[in-house]
């Protein structure tokens, strides 16, 4: 979700209102995701990298996902959203990782979209907890498969669109693992300008590209 903080400069705000209005953006793409029939979403909130930023940037980000949190719980109710977690929950305040638990227990069962929040996420990261994962449950070597097995959410199919805002051509540390076969799609619209009118672009844009997962058609 690029380009909060230049959103925020073009309009001579603090970068905080940036992410306010991301928060807005993201609500607007939950809501498109949910009615295209996406059957998940995850959502690069925080990355293990962001703790570099200022203490009132990230206290700033983590009272949003509070919020969010416990705000959007009617609206996943209503539309049977589940919440899930990719990261080290470990690392984060508990206060939010209380939350968060919340949220997803709150929505377990729910059989709609999934949203699944990126929040202290490092692609590399994952990668590493599932390798520890793998030994801690006794194999003695690791194969893809055993990999995969291990990630955050093993259960939830690799990405089919990575969609990068704000023209950022660079993986960033997302899914490293599972966007193997990935398509990435960049735009240039700054994320707090996201609408649904975006999203189908990057959908119809997707639906035009040839998936050959390193065969020939
Ligand atoms: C990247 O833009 C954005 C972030 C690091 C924060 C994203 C957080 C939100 C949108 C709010 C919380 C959302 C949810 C769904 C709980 P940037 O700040 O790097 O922008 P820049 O590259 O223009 O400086």
């Amino acid at each position: 979700m690029d380009g909060n903080g230049r959103w925020a400069q073009q309009k001579g705000r603090a970068r905080t209102q940036g992410h306010l209005e991301g928060l807005s953006a993201a609500k607007r793409i939950v809501k498109a995701a949910s009615l295209a029939g996406i059957r998940y979403l995850t959502l690069y909130v925080f990355s293990t990298e962001n703790w570099k930023r200022t203490t009132e940037e990230v206290g700033f980000i983590m009272a949003l996902v509070k919020k969010y949190l416990r705000g959007e719980l009617a609206f996943y109710r209503e539309n049977g959203i589940r919440i899930r977690h990719a990261g080290d929950a470990g690392g984060l305040p508990p206060d939010i990782a209380f939350e968060l638990e919340a949220a997803m227990k709150e929505t377990a069962l729910f059989t709609g979209l999934q949203v699944i929040l990126a929040l202290n996420y490092g692609g590399r990261a994952e990668i590493a907890r599932a390798v520890n994962r793998a030994l801690a449950a006794g194999e003695k070597t690791v194969s893809e498969k055993t990999i995969s097995a291990c990630m955050d959410n093993s259960d939830v199919p690799d990405p089919d669109l990575i969609i990068r805002s704000a023209g950022e051509y660079r993986t960033s540390n997302f899914l490293l693992w599972e966007a193997a076969y990935a398509e990435y799609y960049v735009s240039p619209v700054l994320w707090p300008d996201w609408t649904e009118n975006e999203f189908t672009e990057a959908l119809a844009a997707y639906s035009r590209r040839e998936r050959k997962y390193g065969s020939v058609t």
